[in-house]
């Protein structure tokens, strides 16, 4: 079976735009898949953390995940600090990383100009924690959406660089990156993707949102000024209007082409009525999972354990090959 991994940042709850272009993808790979799916809380440092609250939303997130139908049967589900060779890969892999190349990557370009008094050493090496993980684990393909694309691109020249230098250790992984809903859009300013680091909490759905805020959110979204308020989808003249045609055709399992003629004499309001309906009965069900599983303590335990367990055999195996290519003597 082909290997999958990927992972999100236990940062304040998942966006619909995570589920969209990420979770969403995930639940098709792992019918047929060895899937690996973290939340990367050692990249969550790179921002200042308050301890508690990391705690509690790495939980979050492990929840979050079951509830959306990520089965712990089928995938690993982990937490990356919880297996240590992804710190460890990352160090080796900063010695093969250029700051030129580094400098390059557009995500750290904005976070730091967002983030100007703590553009700290590993907001800069982020990417190439990144490849650690990616790379641990052998992983043939890469289920994320749009904004990943250069640090995946980044990771396969980090590998390509280390296998010439000492053979095949390394799988060179491919993004898979879905054609529809890569990159969902903010709904107050829908040529921006949508963040949860937005500072307008009207631009972004999290998927833990009451479904009032959901349908309020929806209602205020920025669509544009053309009078007739004609309905189709075009993410350069259309940018609002398609990103609410994405959100209630993956909602609602309708393809583009089966919902567009049905806007044919409506309005705007229509379609966020009806966009706001599908969202909300979307994520009802994986709320009220998530509150059962967040609940069970020992639940979420059991799926920490497993998913480490299953991980770390895979990871240990790797870092193995590495450092034995390296030259690094085992420890008698
Ligand atoms: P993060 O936490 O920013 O985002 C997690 C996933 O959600 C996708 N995503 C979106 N997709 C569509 N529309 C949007 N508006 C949107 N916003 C976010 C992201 O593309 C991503 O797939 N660096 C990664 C985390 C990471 C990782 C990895 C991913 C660390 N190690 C290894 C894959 C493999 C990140 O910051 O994701």
């Amino acid at each position: 079976k082909p290997v999958v991994l990927s992972g999100i940042q236990p940062t304040g709850g998942m966006t619909i735009g995570n589920y969209i272009g990420a979770i969403n993808q995930w639940l098709k790979l792992q019918e047929n898949h060895d899937c690996y799916f973290m939340l990367v809380d050692l990249h969550a440092l790179t921002v200042r953390q308050d301890p508690e609250i990391l705690k509690q939303r790495v939980l979050d997130g492990i929840a979050l995940y079951a509830a959306c139908g990520i089965d712990p049967e089928k995938s690993a589900l982990f937490v990356q600090s919880q297996v240590p060779e992804h710190a460890q890969l990352g160090w080796v892999l900063n010695c093969y990383a250029q700051m030129g190349e580094l400098n390059r990557m557009t995500q750290f370009k904005d976070k730091s100009a967002k983030n100007a008094n703590n553009i700290n050493v590993g907001l800069f090496s982020y990417p190439v924690l990144q490849a650690a993980d990616i790379l641990l684990y052998q992983a043939d393909q890469v289920p994320v959406g749009e904004d990943q694309k250069q640090h995946l691109e980044l990771t396969r020249d980090i590998a390509t660089r280390f296998n010439n230098l000492y053979g095949d250790v390394f799988t060179i992984p491919e993004p898979y990156i879905p054609e529809f809903g890569a990159r969902v859009m903010s709904l107050q300013d829908p040529t921006k993707k949508m963040s949860k680091s937005d500072d307008n909490p009207n631009g972004y759905i999290m998927l833990l949102d009451e479904p009032k805020k959901i349908e309020k959110k929806l209602k205020k979204a920025v669509t544009d000024s053309d009078e007739q308020a004609r309905i189709y989808f075009d993410t350069q003249e259309k940018a609002g209007v398609s990103n609410l045609l994405t959100l209630l055709s993956v909602a609602t399992g309708k393809t583009i082409e089966e919902l567009v003629p049905t806007y044919e004499d409506k309005m705007y309001g229509h379609l966020k009525k009806d966009t706001a309906e599908a969202v909300v009965n979307m994520i009802e069900p994986i709320q009220a999972r998530f509150k059962e599983i967040r609940e069970d303590q020992s639940l979420l335990n059991s799926i920490m354990k497993s998913g480490a367990e299953k991980a770390g055999e895979r990871a240990e195996s790797t870092l193995k090959s590495v450092y034995n290519a390296l030259g690094m003597i085992p420890r008698p």
